[in-house]
């Protein structure tokens, strides 16, 4: 890749950033498509926010995936941001167009491809989604196609809040309560798609799960939002029961393809990006 004087900058801002995988991602996939752009790690601390995102108007930068702790807190260093944004309270990317920053979440959006991409069949069937935190959100504000959404979690509040907002939202059923083996086991009974976007099973808790061997059936799509480990706990017995597994990675790949495409209007080349996120991933440990 040869910088030059017309290289656009893109990046990511975030604290911890140093595990990142987004530079490996986005720099495979403009050097694929021979893009004259470049994409850096910076480590923005909370109290620096406002600075870097002046920093990002004053130095002309093109482009920035926002990741934790700054999601929430950078929408009101923005000029404008998308319905997305404003429903889920967090941004994941800009975009500086001719010095006016627009904030977008690709979370969702990436959910939805890494499902769909992969086969799974979304009209009116029954999800478990398990957690109900940033991610889970953002997944579940994407799925208003389904039939049915119950959200389960830890703090049950939380995922009774979720299931409220959601339901007026949609106008359809959306269940929430306390995450627990019962209520797992139960709704799983009859649900069609379980998706984790818990923390449970990431490095280094690998062996922990949330569901239990026996309750999976080779009929149910099984997504978890955990890519380190690339294959979860989760993921391996749910191969093991004959289900369709749905990675982690594939959920990193299409939220960082949705970013990259907001950046540089071309359609993101999804098998290097994979290639490129599993080469590291297969290397040291690493997170987004
Ligand atoms: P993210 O942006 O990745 O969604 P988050 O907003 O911090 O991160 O949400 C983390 C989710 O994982 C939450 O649903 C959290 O449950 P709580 O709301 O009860 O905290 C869930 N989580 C994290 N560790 C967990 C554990 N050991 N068991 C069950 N749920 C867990």
């Amino acid at each position: 890749m040869a910088i030059s004087g017309k290289t656009r900058v893109c990046g990511v801002i975030g604290d911890p950033i140093e595990h990142t995988l987004s530079p490996t991602i986005h720099n495979a996939a403009f050097n694929h498509l021979n893009l004259d752009f470049v994409f850096l790690a910076f480590r923005v601390k909370a109290a620096d926010l406002e600075k870097a995102i002046q920093g990002m108007r004053g130095l002309g930068i093109h482009g920035l995936n926002v990741t934790m702790p700054h999601k929430s807190t950078v929408i009101s260093f923005l000029d404008e941001v998308d319905p997305t944004v404003k429903f889920l309270g967090s941004a994941n990317t800009i975009l500086n167009k001719e010095g006016r920053l627009s904030g977008f979440n690709t979370d969702g959006v990436g959910a939805l491809k890494a499902l769909r991409e992969n086969g799974a069949e979304l009209s009116e069937k029954k999800v478990l989604l398990l957690g109900a935190g940033g991610a889970a959100k953002a997944i579940a504000f994407a799925l208003a196609e389904v039939g049915e959404l119950v959200v389960l979690n830890r703090t049950a509040d939380k995922a009774k809040e979720l299931a409220a907002v959601l339901g007026q939202r949609f106008g359809k059923k959306v269940v929430g309560g306390p995450l627990s083996s019962d209520t797992v086991q139960k709704n799983l009974r009859d649900s069609d798609i379980l998706i984790n976007s818990t923390k449970v099973g990431m490095h280094p808790h690998e062996n922990q799960t949330i569901v239990e061997p026996q309750w999976l059936r080779s009929d149910l799509t099984v997504m978890d939002i955990v890519y380190n480990p690339i294959e979860t706990r989760l993921a391996k017995d749910a191969k093991a029961a004959g289900a369709k597994v749905i990675s982690g990675v594939e959920m990193l790949i299409y939220q960082g393809a949705a970013s990259f495409e907001l950046w540089t209007s071309r359609s993101a080349p999804i098998e290097v990006m994979r290639r490129a996120a599993l080469n590291r991933l297969s290397g040291a440990g690493a997170s987004k």
